[in-house]
């Protein structure tokens, strides 16, 4: 019999970086080396549950009492926990009732239902500044939205091209929309600084441009303050902004999906109305988000003393990753190659980009069993003192 409606499909490929993970799965070597998706590992490879978070988890299953379902805004007092954390107590755009979230399915679901409120809201592109994390354009084209690339990331220099990047910038208008960023770049590790951050918002000011922060690794970069500048900036200087929210590097909960889409409106009423339209497109979509990635979040930073030890556990993740950052580095120089990847000590985050083509990271992983995203994006976290010297073994072989 044929089958009308499915006949004419084609396989699709994997994701370039899930994909990437099932491929290390499949490899044999026991010497292989996963530098691939981000996830934090310990030196010797695992990605334990923090321990703040079994703590929680612990104490909602011995008193959980139904699975009802949760409201799609989430679990109780998760969105105001997160903009709490994110913005600050005294934030003045918090005092004026501005800031509202609402939980979603990790990251991508923040993207996902933020990019459908820009369609909604009349936006038919969005501005991202290359390379990007490989799934911010499925995610906005799902919502309708065409990306439009603008140059940002320089990788023979290993840096930001900021006048470059500028240039584009400055040509948005107030039919535009700017993805930024918040902090611990995805995939290249390249920051901005605050005086550039100031930069575009003085643009966006102007022009009158929307800006969408994805901020994903909050916590991971320099402290949870610092790490906040942009999302602080965005709230105090325009008149609303949207900001997608990932709780699974920080609480280290990736496979439980709790992250947050914070509407940034003009003033309490606005910012009631974007949250309306999330909601109700959250409903059209999922419904409502899964609840116990969010109950473990909203119980830990509402207890002072698992919020007090979860701080703790992510600045040891953080402090264990710039340790890598400087292993690696150290160890290059030490094995003769110069000053070629000090630029890694200069980024921050999980990611650093290789100065490497597509064909250089297939070698990579096929001579070394070193994996690596197609762009030569490296996860710091899978750098560890016992394979610290096969990856730079394999870097002078492959790209000097
Ligand atoms: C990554 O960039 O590796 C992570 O955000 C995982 C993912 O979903 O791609």
């Amino acid at each position: 019999m044929s089958d009308p409606m499915f006949s004419d499909l084609k396989l699709v490929q994997p994701d370039a970086i899930l994909g990437l993970s099932a491929a290390f799965r499949a490899d044999t070597r026991e010497d292989k080396i996963d530098l691939g998706v981000g996830v934090f590992r310990t030196p010797d490879n695992r990605t334990p549950v923090m321990q703040a978070v079994a703590d929680a988890q612990n104490q909602l299953v011995e008193n959980e009492t139904t699975k009802v379902y949760l409201p799609p805004e989430g679990a109780p007092g998760f969105g105001e926990a997160i903009v709490d954390l994110l913005f600050g107590a005294g934030h003045p755009a918090a005092k004026d009732a501005r800031l509202a979230a609402i939980q979603t399915p990790g990251g991508c679901g923040a993207l996902r239902i933020g990019a459908e409120l820009l369609a909604r809201s009349g936006a038919k592109s969005i501005h991202v500044g290359e390379p990007t994390w490989a799934n911010h354009k499925p995610l906005m084209q799902a919502a309708g939205l065409e990306v439009i690339a603008l140059p940002f990331y320089n990788k023979e220099k290993c840096a930001i091209d900021f006048d470059d990047f500028m240039g584009g910038v400055e040509r948005l208008g107030k039919d535009n929309v700017l993805l930024l960023h918040g902090c611990c770049h995805n995939p290249t590790g390249a920051d901005l600084t605050n005086a550039q951050i100031d930069a575009i918002f003085d643009a966006a000011e102007s022009q009158g441009f929307a800006v969408f922060i994805d901020t994903a690794y909050h916590g991971f970069g320099e402290s949870l303050d610092a790490d906040a500048y942009m999302a602080r900036e965005a709230a105090r200087r325009l008149p609303s902004a949207l900001i997608a929210y990932s709780c699974s590097k920080n609480f280290g909960l990736y496979r439980e999906r709790a992250g947050a889409l914070i509407a940034v409106g003009r003033d309490a009423e606005h910012a009631k109305i974007m949250v309306s339209h999330m909601t109700s497109l959250a409903r059209g979509n999922y419904s409502m988000p899964p609840a116990h990635g969010g109950l473990i979040v909203s119980k830990i930073l509402h207890d002072d003393s698992l919020r007090a030890a979860w701080k703790n556990e992510l600045d040891h993740m953080r402090g264990a990753v710039i340790g890598n950052r400087e292993l690696l580095v150290k160890t290059a120089r030490e094995m003769q190659l110069g000053d070629r990847l000090d630029f890694i000590t200069r980024q921050r985050g999980m990611f650093s980009m290789l100065p490497v083509t597509k064909e250089q990271t297939d070698v990579f992983r096929e001579k070394h069993g070193v994996y690596m995203t197609g762009n030569g994006r490296i996860n710091m976290c899978g750098v560890n003192t016992s394979n610290v010297e096969a990856i730079v073994t394999a870097y002078k072989d492959v790209a000097v």
